[in-house]
């Protein structure tokens, strides 16, 4: 089996950058985009552009879903012209979308009973960590699928974490993006505390990377926030998205989360507010126009 032909299906901000990575090690890439001209941008660094999910899976060994949703992934890979019409033998189907883990489990199934494998490889990490082969990944799914394609997930990630059965990945990346939702929260509002006191919100952020309660978040981001710089790298609508994909993962687990709950309006709220194309910190921006009294 080669692992050098690879597809990539979703060629927004995440599927771009990890296609630029996987053809920059030498990769041989097909790829698709609902959208083409987004696809079409990765011809000048080698990559094939596609017709259709099918046209990718017939020219690749492992072909990576990054798109919106489960409802996405499923267009892709069981719809007109999907992955599932251009199986092969030895063809796998790995899903780096963030996506609800029942949906990927039913997934999951309907490739089993085409014959085909399938991942869920969500990761940890955006565009930058994606191109410079700096991604966490979770992997759900067969164990020696997994292990037999290890030498992807070294190109793309730093660290590559083998969860167990399909959704196992899926599952433990919706609790990752309930902390950064909930962490972008919690700086917007110490910024604006700080700011309603009077006081310089960088020298909050100062003191409070000095401290063993800084976050990867409070480092990298904070100063972009304090700054008004919100260009996404991960929108504030598609944030809202993966809380209502916890929630729903919850509700099926029959719990009930009460800060995802309360963030979910809040998001929900900012998208109403017009906020929902910026960067997902662009939260600060709506705790700061509700702040007001
Ligand atoms: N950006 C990040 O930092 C990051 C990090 C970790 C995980 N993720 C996850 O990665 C996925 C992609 O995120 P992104 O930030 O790259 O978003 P994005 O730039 O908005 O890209 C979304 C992609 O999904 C495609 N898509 C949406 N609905 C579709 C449908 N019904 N059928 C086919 N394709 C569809 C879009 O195609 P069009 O171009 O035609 O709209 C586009 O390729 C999401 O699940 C997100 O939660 C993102």
């Amino acid at each position: 089996m080669s692992l050098d032909k690879i597809g990539i299906i979703g060629t927004g901000m995440l599927g771009k950058a990890v296609a630029t990575r996987l053809l920059k090690s030498g990769y041989q890439l097909t790829v698709y985009n609902r959208t083409r001209e987004k696809a079409d941008k990765l011809k000048t660094l080698g990559a094939s552009v596609a017709d259709s999910p099918k046209d990718v899976a017939k020219s690749s060994d492992f072909v990576i879903t990054i798109v919106k949703d489960a409802f996405a992934v499923e267009a892709v890979s069981f719809g007109k012209d999907g992955i599932a019409d251009g199986k092969h033998d030895g063809l796998v189907v790995a899903d780096m979308s963030t996506t609800n883990p029942v949906s990927t489990r039913e997934i999951a199934k309907k490739y089993a009973e085409k014959g085909i494998s399938m991942l869920d490889i969500p990761v940890m990490g955006g565009p930058a960590q994606a191109e410079n082969g700096e991604l966490v990944i979770m992997v759900g799914g067969n164990k020696s699928v997994y292990e037999n394609h290890k030498k992807i997930f070294d190109t793309i990630g730093s660290k590559t974490f083998y969860l167990g059965e399909n959704g196992s990945g899926h599952a433990m990346k919706l609790a990752m993006n309930l902390q950064i939702s909930i962490l972008a929260l919690s700086l917007s509002e110490s910024i604006t505390l700080v700011r309603g006191a009077g006081l310089d919100p960088e020298t909050f952020l100062e003191i409070l990377n000095s401290t063993y309660f800084k976050t990867g978040m409070s480092v990298n981001k904070g100063p972009k926030m304090i700054k008004g710089d919100f260009k996404p790298t991960f929108t504030l609508k598609m944030m809202k998205k993966d809380l209502d994909t916890i929630n729903q993962a919850a509700e099926k687990f029959n719990l009930s989360l009460p800060m995802t709950t309360l963030a979910n309006k809040l998001y929900q709220d900012a998208i109403e507010n017009g906020f929902g194309e910026l960067d997902y910190t662009g939260i600060l921006e709506f705790v700061k126009k509700t702040s007001m009294k």
